[in-house]
């Protein structure tokens, strides 16, 4: 689903990002094979709240993301660490400084199903990509580090997307670990969903859309946990964070998504963190 966004993005005039991958992606997966990947194939086009709304807020939370990571590298972070990378394409998408390292953590099997698109496209990837398999559940800095990830090397932690599908012991799990495998100088740049079941966000039009569009029950995929509040967490050991809505950024931008009323995007945060 993000894939598709994705590419619709890339097709926007005003795009926010571009990923050419993408739309590989959605066509390759026998489920999404029919799904959109361009703006025309949307017939109510932005009033669309699957597509046109969430879709947007998938093309800047990209383009926020991206600016925030080559931010990060190209300030001495050479290391990068995707946690829940899935079909993000930034190892093969964006200009990294020279010597940089973008390992890629995600389960086996959406690695591989990634690996068959992009050997497919020949795609050259602009940084050393080391895909790791592992379970974010489970202990995978044992994983990271037999795939060649140094400590002492300042890093870009990323975590889009994911936190919100985690269990709480393992979110708080990932942090302690995000923490203690940062060198100073290290970056951590993640997407939390403060509350998850607001009542009046669960009816909301783009949990509906995504049922009735494309199968997908978005509330059923998400950890029935309540969430950990991972940027104190990080303060305490240390970090200084920077807490944002992703309204910051569409005015920022000038486009993406406002707030409505009962909005599912109302608790969504983009939080930046440093490690001095
Ligand atoms: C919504 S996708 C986001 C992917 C990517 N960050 C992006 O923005 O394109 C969530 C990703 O987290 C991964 N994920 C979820 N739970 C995981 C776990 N326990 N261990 C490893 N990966 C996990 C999924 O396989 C999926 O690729």
């Amino acid at each position: 689903m993000v894939a598709a966004a994705r590419a619709i993005e890339t097709h926007r005039v005003d795009a926010l990002a571009r990923d050419a991958h993408a739309e590989h992606f959605v066509r390759a997966a026998r489920a999404s094979a029919g799904w959109p990947t361009r703006p025309r194939q949307v017939p109510d086009g932005d009033a669309n709240p699957l597509w046109g709304r969430l879709g947007r807020y998938f093309g800047l939370r990209t383009r926020v993301i991206d600016d925030f990571a080559l931010r990060s590298a190209h300030a001495g972070a050479r290391q990068v660490v995707i946690l829940g990378a899935g079909l993000d394409a930034r190892a093969f998408r964006l200009d990294w400084p020279p010597g940089c390292a973008v390992f890629e953590i995600d389960r086996a099997e959406v690695l591989a199903f990634k690996r068959g698109v992009l050997d497919g496209r020949r795609a050259t990837p602009r940084a050393a990509r080391v895909p790791v398999a592992a379970d974010l559940r489970d202990d995978w800095a044992g994983a990271l580090t037999a795939a060649g990830f140094e400590r002492d090397v300042p890093t870009t932690w990323l975590a889009e997307g994911l936190l919100l599908y985690l269990p709480h012991a393992a979110e708080r799990h990932l942090v302690a670990t995000v923490d203690r495998l940062s060198a100073p100088g290290s970056a951590f740049g993640y997407e939390a969903k403060l509350d998850i079941g607001a009542p009046m966000a669960r009816d909301s039009p783009v949990y509906r859309a995504t049922r009735r569009q494309i199968g997908v029950d978005l509330l059923a995929l998400f950890d029935g946990d309540p969430r950990p509040d991972s940027a104190a967490d990080l303060r305490t050991r240390g970090w200084s964070t920077a807490v944002h809505t992703p309204f910051d950024f569409t005015r920022h931008h000038g486009r993406g998504p406002l707030p409505e009323p009962n909005d599912p995007l109302a608790p969504n945060r983009w939080i930046f963190a440093r490690r001095p």
